[in-house]
C-alpha cells in the first residue's frame, strides 16, 4: 500500500465561516481527518451540525474559509474553478437526498451527463452505451427513456447512483441518499451502493441519520456543532 492509499482523503484544519444577516456563523471548526482508499466512512450527527457543508467542501463545491482538502494526490483547495470542475468530473461521484436529476432529461441522458466532456469516448453512441451499461447495473435497463417524473423515488435514486458512478470515480459522496425513500427501497439502494463500492474499490463517504446504517461502515465520524465529537462506534 502506498501512502496515497492510506491517506487517500485528507482534510487538514478545515474551517467554514459564512456571514448571514445575524453576523458570522462558524459552521465547521478545525476539522481534520485522513481516510484510506476503499474505506466506507459514515458521517453522523444532529441536523445543523455541518455534515452537508463538510461534504460540499470534500466535493470542492464549497471553498472552506481555511484549511486544505487532498484527494488521491490532488490538493483540491489549490485548484481554480476550471481545475476543480475537471477533477470532480473524473474522480468524484455525488448523490443527494433529493436525487437532483435534470427533469427535462431521460434516465439515459441524466446518466450520460458527466461523460459529456470526457475525452475517453470517441462518440455520443459510445457515451450512451456506457450510460446504458451502468443503468443496467443498477437494475434500470427497462427505464432508459423515462423522465424523472415518470420514475419512483427509488428508481430516481438508482439513476442518480448510475450518474454518480458512470465516470468510474475514485470516491462517492452520498448525503442522506435514503432520506427520501421508504425503508425497504432505502435498504435496496444501500445494498446497491455498497456492492458497487466494493466492486470498484471506491471510497465511500456516507452521511446518514441511521445508526444501523452507520454501523455497517468501516468508520463513523460524529459531528456536533461543526466539530468532530468522536470517531468510532456511534
Ligand atoms: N449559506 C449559509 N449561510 C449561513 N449559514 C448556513 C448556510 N448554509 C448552512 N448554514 C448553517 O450551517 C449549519 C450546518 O448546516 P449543514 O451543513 O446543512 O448541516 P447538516 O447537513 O448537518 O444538517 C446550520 O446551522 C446551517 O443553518
Ligand atoms: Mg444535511
Amino acid at each position: 500500500m502506498t501512502s496515497s492509499d492510506t491517506n487517500f482523503l485528507t482534510l487538514k484544519n478545515i474551517n467554514l465561516s459564512l456571514t448571514s444577516q445575524a453576523g458570522q456563523v462558524d459552521i465547521l471548526k478545525n476539522i481534520s481527518l485522513s481516510e484510506g482508499k476503499g474505506e466506507k466512512i459514515a458521517i453522523v450527527g444532529p441536523s445543523g451540525s455541518g455534515k452537508s457543508s463538510l461534504m460540499m467542501i470534500m466535493a470542492g463545491l464549497q471553498q472552506p474559509s481555511g484549511g486544505s482538502v487532498k484527494i488521491s494526490e490532488c490538493i483540491l483547495t489549490d485548484l481554480d474553478e476550471a481545475g476543480l470542475t475537471e477533477f470532480r468530473r473524473e474522480n468524484i461521484g455525488i448523490v443527494f437526498q433529493n436525487f437532483h436529476l435534470v427533469p427535462t432529461m431521460t434516465a439515459l441522458e441524466n446518466t450520460a451527463l458527466p461523460l459529456e466532456f470526457s475525452d475517453k469516448f470517441s462518440s455520443k453512441a459510445e457515451i450512451f452505451k456506457k450510460a446504458e451499461d451502468v443503468l443496467t447495473e443498477v437494475g434500470l435497463s427497462h427505464r432508459l427513456s423515462h423522465y424523472p417524473s415518470q420514475l419512483s423515488g427509488g428508481e430516481q435514486q438508482r439513476v442518480a447512483l448510475a450518474r454518480a458512478l458512470v465516470a468510474n470515480p475514485k470516491i462517492i459522496l452520498a448525503d442522506e441518499p435514503t432520506g427520501n425513500l421508504d425503508q425497504e427501497t432505502g435498504e435496496q439502494i444501500i445494498q446497491l451502493l455498497f456492492r458497487l463500492a466494493d466492486q470498484s474499490g471506491m471510497t465511500l463517504i456516507l452521511i446518514t441519520h441511521d445508526p444501523d446504517l452507520a454501523a455497517r461502515c468501516s468508520k463513523q465520524i460524529k459531528l456536533v456543532d461543526g466539530k468532530i465529537e468522536n470517531i468510532g462506534k456511534v
